[in-house]
Formats: C-alpha cells, structure tokens, sequence
C-alpha cells in the first residue's frame, strides 16, 4: 500500500497554475534541496541542447533533465522505505547503495505529480546513474547531460575528455563514463543494470 508519505506530501506543494518548472523548484525547495534543483536546471538545459543537436524531443528531455534528480529529496536513510511504500521493486545492490535508489524514485514521481506518461522519457529519468541493456538516445542524453553538469563545484575533471568521446557518438560518450566508472577502485557494487550497459557499450566499442 501506498503510504500518505511522499506523493500525497509532495501533492500539498504542488500549485497547479504554476509553471513546470516552478513547480519542480517549489518541491526541491520544501524538501530543503535547492543545490539540487539548480544542478537539474542544468542538467535540463544542457539536455535540450544535446537533444536538439541529435534530432530528439527538446521539451521531453528539458523535462526529463529537471526531474532527474527529485527524488534526491528522499534522503539516502529513507530510500529503501520510501521505495517499498511505492511499490519500487528492488534489488540487492540497491540495498547496499541506497544512492542509486533515487533514480527510481524520481521515475515515481515525475510519473505520479508531474503526470510524465511517455516511457522514454521515463526510463531516461529512472536510468541516469546506471544506464541500462537498451539505452535510447534520449537515455544517453539525460545520462550524459548529468554527467557534464554534474552536482559538484566547478567543472568534472573529466568533462574535456567525455566531450571528445561525445564528438564521436553519443555511445562512445557514455562508454568513456560507463567504462571510468566500472573499472573504478571506489565502485565497491556493481548494479545490474550498469553491468549491463558496460557489456552492451563495450561490445559496440570492439
Ligand atoms: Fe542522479
Ligand atoms: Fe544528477
């Protein structure tokens, strides 16, 4: 069963006859997560530019860029009930990293409060952290758009090469993170679905 928990709650917030994007900062707001909305309002926008660059829904994937990250306002101690109260299946690895439970969360409520109905748009949002066996455009987009923009200060140490990469396709963008990432001596658990989406962009890197 769902809970009165987090949708019903964030449902208070909401005010319908605000923007989208007024909207999205009112719940990153009330959840005291304004360092997160800013970091999503670049993801967004950097999202829109890849999006229109490679021909793909530039609305969808600025909508999709901005809630990427909402359900960042769960914090990390609350994810695994927040996820069991909305009926998130998951799965072993996610309760060891409870982080990278927050892609899924964001799916729910970007689904549930944002009324985002096209499933592209959703799994792009439910994979940014790990990618998965499939990736769309779009998936790649959001993916790489939040890597480019990421939630720390200043720029990724990485962002001149991952733009390089890009420049050869979008896979091969995502390879060059997928691939830092999975060989990373700091990746202490592996999550399927990165798994899967390193043997894909692997295989197509051969
Ligand atoms: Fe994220
Ligand atoms: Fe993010």
């Amino acid at each position: 069963m769902i809970s009165i928990s987090i949708i019903e709650e964030i449902r208070t917030i909401i005010n319908v006859e605000d923007s989208f994007k007024e909207q999205v900062k009112k719940v990153f707001v009330a959840y005291d997560c304004l360092s997160i909305y800013e970091h999503c309002l670049e993801v967004a926008y950097e999202a829109k530019a890849l999006a229109n660059t490679y021909g793909e829904d530039a609305n969808g994937a600025f909508r999709a860029g901005l809630l990427h990250d909402i359900g960042g306002i769960v914090p990390n101690e609350n994810r695994v009930s927040v996820a069991t109260q909305l009926g998130i299946e998951l799965y072993e690895e996610e309760y060891i990293i409870p982080m990278i439970i927050h892609q899924k969360i964001s799916k729910v409520i970007a689904k549930e409060i944002f009324h985002i109905e096209n499933p592209k748009l959703l799994t792009a949002i439910e994979t940014h952290t790990t990618l998965h066996k499939q990736p769309s455009t779009l998936d790649h987009i959001v993916f790489l758009a939040d890597k480019l923009k990421w939630d720390q200060t200043g720029e990724p140490p990485y962002v001149d090469e991952l733009r390089a990469a890009m420049q050869q396709s979008l896979e091969q963008g995502s390879f060059y993170f997928v691939n830092q990432l999975y060989h990373s001596p700091s990746l202490k658990i592996v999550h399927p679905w990165l798994r899967e989406a390193y043997e894909r962009l692997k295989h197509m890197n051969v």
